[in-house]
């Protein structure tokens, strides 16, 4: 069978702390989550509920629930488990050295495809401070080169002007929408497909966000 999906032990580019990067908000490293990374996520998550729910998929239970410090554990083993197998490269992301949010490399499919998914929140603590789209710059990069990915996606709400922002920013190519394609805050949403190849990609995203004045080496 061909190698649609990664071998326990051979995930390239897994695990990684890429970074740093300075952007007006601080210092932005991104490194892989934690078991311990549960307390701040926990206390984040339930502090930014309005912020974050609107535009996150669908869950079971309460929101207090799924983002109880108890909540974490399962989920972290999970995205473990699903990067030791080479279909996910699950980040934190840090601002001076404190947890600032999440980065995912999600649905990574090998073979003739070579692509995935990417996504993402950042903490009110750090918003519009160019946090996100340094974190997506550092990943896609990281993506495309010691990964060996060819093609990243995103699938943003056209309502969520902010994400549709890092994307833009950060270099990502629109390229179509999707009608009730995720079921987010209790409803299918439309989505728009966001799209960027290596080849697109040329010298790196990271760079090229240094030379557009928006980040800068550490
Ligand atoms: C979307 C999100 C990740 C952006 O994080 P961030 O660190 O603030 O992103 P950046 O600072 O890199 O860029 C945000 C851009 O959106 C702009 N922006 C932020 N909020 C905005 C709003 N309400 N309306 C219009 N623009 C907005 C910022 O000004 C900035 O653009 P600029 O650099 O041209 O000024 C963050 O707001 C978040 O976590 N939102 C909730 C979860 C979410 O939407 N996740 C993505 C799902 S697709």
């Amino acid at each position: 069978m061909s190698q649609l999906y990664g071998v326990e032990g051979r995930h390239p580019g897994w695990p990684a702390k890429l970074g740093p990067l300075r952007v007006p908000a601080g210092v932005v490293v991104v490194r892989p989550v934690r078991l311990r990374d549960g307390g701040e996520w926990s206390r984040t998550r339930l502090r930014d509920r309005e912020h974050l729910e609107e535009w996150e998929p669908s869950g079971t239970g309460t929101w207090a629930e799924r983002n109880s410090v108890w909540s974490w554990p399962p989920q972290w083993s999970a995205l473990r488990s699903l990067a030791r197998r080479g279909q996910c490269l699950p980040f934190t992301i840090t601002v001076d050295g404190r947890f600032a949010g999440q980065i995912t490399v999600g649905n990574v499919i090998r073979a003739s495809l070579r692509s995935a998914w990417v996504g993402y929140w950042v903490s009110t603590s750090a918003v519009r401070g160019g946090v996100a789209t340094a974190a997506v710059a550092l990943v896609v990069d990281h993506a495309f080169g010691v990964s060996g990915l060819h093609r990243i996606e995103a699938t943003v709400r056209p309502e969520n002007t902010a994400s549709v922002r890092v994307l833009t920013k950060a270099g990502f190519r629109q390229e179509g929408l999707l009608q009730r394609y995720l079921d987010v805050a209790g409803d299918w949403r439309d989505h728009l497909l966001f799209g960027l190849t290596a080849e697109e990609a040329g010298p790196g995203l990271t760079a090229r966000l240094i030379a557009a004045g928006l980040a800068d080496y550490e």
